[in-house]
C-alpha cells in the first residue's frame, strides 16, 4: 500500500496544518481509523466543458484572469488523458486512467453514467473519500454523459450532501436545460440561460455549505459552456453503429448559445491562424490525413463557432467572480482553494478538422488548470507536467486525507518550494488514450463528410523536458505518429508517416533509437496501474538507474530497447477497451526484465 501524497507532500503552508500532526497520523496509522485534526481548507472545483487553451480562450475571460490567474498558479502543461467528456470526468473523480476505470466512452455500452455505475465506481470516487475525510460535498451542473431524466435515480450518484445535476437529453440545451435537485423530480428551465441558472444554484450551495457548521466543504460547479449546443441527445441505449445516419438524426449539434448580454462581443475575433490551421497539405495519420481542405464558407462558419464559444464563456467568467465575491463576503476566500479546469480541449479547423475533440493533438489534450489558495504562488505560470489523474490525489492532499493505493497520478505541487523541486523530479510524460469515434460537431458543408468517424482508437504519450518535447502515438490501424514539438509546435510534420523523411538523428542519437525508447515507454503506460503510471521507467529498469527518456537513451540500453522489447500494436479497431484487440501487453508479454536483471544493466 502506498500513501504518498500526504498533506505535507502537497506543500500546504504550515498555517493550514497548524498543530495537526497530519503527516505522522496519516502515514503510520491508517487502519486504526484516521481522523483529521487541523483545519481543513474548503475546496471549490470549477469544471467547464470542452474549453481549449491552445485557441487562447484564457485571453477572453478577464474576471477569471483577475481572480484566479493573477491570484494563483496557471499550470501551463496540464493535460487530459482521454480527450472526451465522460472518460475524462471519471478520470478526474477517480484519479485513474480510463484503461483502469474502463469508462472509455460517453455512451453505453463502454461509457456514460450507466458504465460508471456498472464498474462499481459510485462507491469509490472523490466525494466518498472527501466525506470520509470530514467534508460536506456539493455538486451542481454536468456530472457525466448519459446521466438522464430516466436513470438519475437508479441508483442516485452517491456521497453528495447537495446536488443539482444537469440531465440528458437536455444537458447541452443552452436555453432549455433540465436540472435535477437532490432527489426531487427533474425540472425544466425553458427560456433561461443554463449557465445563469447554474450560477444561482452554485451560490445557493455555497450558502448551504457555510451555514452547515464546522465541517469544511467541497463544491463542484460544472457549467456546460463552452460545449456545443445540442438540441437533443439520448443515447442511453447502445447505438446501432451500422446506422450512422440514424445516429445523426438523434443528435443536432451547433455552436454554443451565449447569454443575450454577451451576443455582441468579439465581432472581429477569429480562430488563430497557426501553421496547423486548415493547412494546404494533409497532416496527421489515419482519418485526419484523409481530410479535404475546408472551403471558405466552412471557415467562416468555424470562426463564428469559435466566437460563440468565447461569448458563452463570459457567463462562466461572471459565475467565477460571483463565487469569489461570495467567499469574500463570508471572509473565507483566503482559506479556500479554487481549482479551475475543463474536461478536455477543443479543436476548430486545425488539421482541417471541423469543431470537435477526441484527438491527441495539443488543441484537444492541453487544457486550462488554474489553482489559487493558501500558499499557492500568485501570478505564477508553471511548466511542470500535470494531468487529470493528478487531480483527485491533489484534492485529497489539500483535504489532508490519505491517498488511494491505486491512484494513477500524484499530487500537484501547490507552493513555490515544491513547484521548484518538481522541475527536476516530477514525471515528464502524459499517458493519452482513446477508443471509438470522432465527432464533427458543426454544420457539415462537404456532403461526402461523415459526422461520425470510426477507428478513432489510439494510444499515445506526450513527453516534455527542458531538452525534448514529443508526441508519439500508435493507432488501432497500426499507423504511427511522431511530432517533435521543439521544431514543429503545431504538429504538422508527422515524422513517422510513410511519406515523411525523418531526420537521421534526434537528440544527438540515430532517430530509430529515440523511437525504440518512446515505444517501450508507451508499451508500459498503455496498461499501467498505480505507481507504474507515475514512474514507468522503474518498470523497465527495476534497479532505478533510469528516471527519464534522457537516461534511457544511453547506448548501454540499445540492445535492450531495440531488440528485446515487444512493440506496441493493435490486432484490430474496437469501440471500447477489449484487451484482445490491443496487441501484446507489458504485464504478460514484456519479457526480458521480468526474468531478472538484464545483462545490459550489469555494466
Ligand atoms: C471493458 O468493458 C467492456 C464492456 O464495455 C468489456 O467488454 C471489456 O472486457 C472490459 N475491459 C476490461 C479490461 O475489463
Ligand atoms: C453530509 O453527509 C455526510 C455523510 O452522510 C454526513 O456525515 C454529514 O453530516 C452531512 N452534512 C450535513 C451538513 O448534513
Ligand atoms: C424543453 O424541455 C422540456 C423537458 O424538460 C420539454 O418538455 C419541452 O418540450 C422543451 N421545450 C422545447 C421548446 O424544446
Ligand atoms: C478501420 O480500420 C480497419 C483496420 O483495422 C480498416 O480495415 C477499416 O477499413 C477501417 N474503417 C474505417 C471506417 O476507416
Amino acid at each position: 500500500m502506498r500513501f504518498s501524497g500526504l498533506a505535507l507532500a502537497a506543500g500546504l503552508p504550515s498555517a493550514v496544518l497548524a498543530g495537526s500532526g497530519h503527516q505522522k497520523t496519516l502515514g503510520n496509522d491508517l487502519s486504526s481509523g484516521w481522523a483529521p485534526k487541523g483545519k481543513q481548507p474548503n475546496i471549490v472545483f470549477v469544471l467547464t466543458d470542452d474549453q481549449d487553451v491552445r485557441m487562447n480562450s484564457l485571453d477572453y475571460i478577464p474576471l477569471i484572469k483577475k481572480h484566479l490567474i493573477d491570484k494563483g498558479t496557471l499550470y501551463k502543461r496540464h493535460y487530459c488523458t482521454t480527450a472526451i467528456c465522460c472518460p475524462a470526468r471519471v478520470s478526474i473523480l477517480t484519479g485513474k486512467q480510463a484503461h483502469n476505470t474502463n469508462v472509455t466512452d460517453v455512451n453505453p455500452p463502454h461509457g456514460g453514467y450507466p458504465k460508471f455505475i456498472r464498474q462499481g465506481l459510485n462507491s469509490n470516487y472523490l466525494p466518498v473519500w472527501l466525506q470520509e475525510a470530514g467534508y460536506n460535498t456539493y455538486y451542481t451542473g454536468k456530472l457525466f454523459n448519459a446521466h438522464t431524466t430516466d436513470n438519475y435515480n437508479s441508483p442516485y450518484p452517491s456521497a453528495w450532501n447537495g446536488t443539482d445535476f444537469l440531465l440528458d437529453p437536455w444537458t447541452y440545451n443552452y436555453l432549455n436545460a433540465t436540472y435535477q435537485r437532490n432527489k426531487e423530480e427533474p425540472k425544466s428551465y425553458q427560456g433561461q440561460h443554463t449557465v445563469d441558472v447554474l450560477a444561482e444554484k452554485a451560490l445557493g450551495f455555497l450558502d448551504d455549505a457555510v451555514n452547515a457548521g464546522d465541517r469544511p466543504f467541497f463544491l463542484g460547479i460544472a457549467p456546460v459552456a463552452p460545449h456545443s449546443n445540442v438540441a437533443a441527445i439520448d443515447l442511453t441505449d447502445e447505438p446501432n453503429w451500422d446506422d450512422l445516419d440514424g445516429i445523426e438524426d438523434l443528435v443536432q449539434f451547433g455552436p454554443p448559445i451565449p447569454a443575450k448580454r454577451h451576443e455582441h462581443l468579439f465581432k472581429d475575433v477569429k480562430i488563430p491562424r497557426n501553421a496547423n490551421f486548415n493547412p494546404d497539405f494533409p497532416t496527421g495519420a489515419n482519418w485526419v490525413r484523409q481530410r479535404k481542405q475546408l472551403n471558405q464558407e466552412n471557415i467562416e462558419y468555424n470562426d463564428h463557432f469559435y466566437r460563440q464559444r468565447l461569448r458563452a464563456l463570459q457567463s462562466v467568467d461572471e459565475l467565477v467572480e460571483s463565487v469569489v465575491k461570495r467567499l469574500e463576503k463570508y471572509d473565507i476566500l483566503d482559506d479556500t482553494f479554487i481549482i479551475y479546469t475543463t474536461d478536455n480541449g477543443y479543436s476548430i479547423s486545425q488539421h482541417r478538422r471541423n469543431p470537435g475533440k477526441e484527438c491527441g493533438f495539443e488543441e484537444d489534450i492541453n487544457i486550462p488548470l488554474i489553482i489559487r489558495g493558501p500558499g499557492v504562488p500568485k501570478g505564477e505560470v508553471s511548466e511542470i507536467v500535470t494531468t487529470h489523474v493528478d487531480l483527485a490525489p491533489t484534492i485529497l492532499s489539500i483535504a489532508g486525507a490519505p491517498h488511494r493505493a491505486d491512484f494513477d497520478g500524484e499530487t500537484i505541487p501547490l507552493n513555490r518550494k515544491d513547484l521548484e523541486a518538481a522541475i527536476d523530479t516530477r514525471h515528464e510524460h502524459v499517458t493519452v488514450e482513446f477508443w471509438g469515434i470522432a465527432v464533427s460537431e458543426g454544420k457539415i458543408f462537404d456532403k461526402s463528410e461523415q459526422r461520425l468517424t470510426l477507428n478513432n482508437t489510439y494510444k499515445a504519450i506526450r513527453i516534455i523536458s527542458k531538452t525534448y518535447n514529443f508526441y508519439y502515438s500508435v493507432w488501432c490501424t497500426n499507423e504511427h505518429e511522431l511530432y517533435d514539438l521543439t521544431t514543429d509546435p503545431y504538429q504538422i510534420n508527422n515524422l513517422l508517416h510513410k511519406d515523411a523523411t525523418p531526420p537521421t538523428h534526434l537528440l544527438g542519437v540515430p532517430f530509430e533509437k529515440v523511437i525504440s525508447r518512446l515505444d517501450s515507454l508507451l508499451f508500459v503506460l498503455k496498461t499501467c496501474k498505480g505507481r507504474t503510471c507515475i514512474k514507468p521507467w522503474e518498470a523497465l529498469h527495476p534497479q532505478g538507474n533510469v528516471a527519464n527518456l534522457h537516461d534511457a537513451l544511453s547506448t548501454r540500453f540499445d540492445v535492450f530497447y531495440e531488440q528485446q522489447q515487444k512493440k506496441v500494436s493493435y490486432n484490430r479497431c474496437e469501440l471500447g477497451y477489449l484487451p484482445d484487440a490491443e496487441g501484446p501487453q507489458f504485464e504478460t508479454d514484456g519479457v526480458v526484465y521480468r526474468k531478472g536483471i538484464h545483462w545490459s544493466e550489469w555494466t
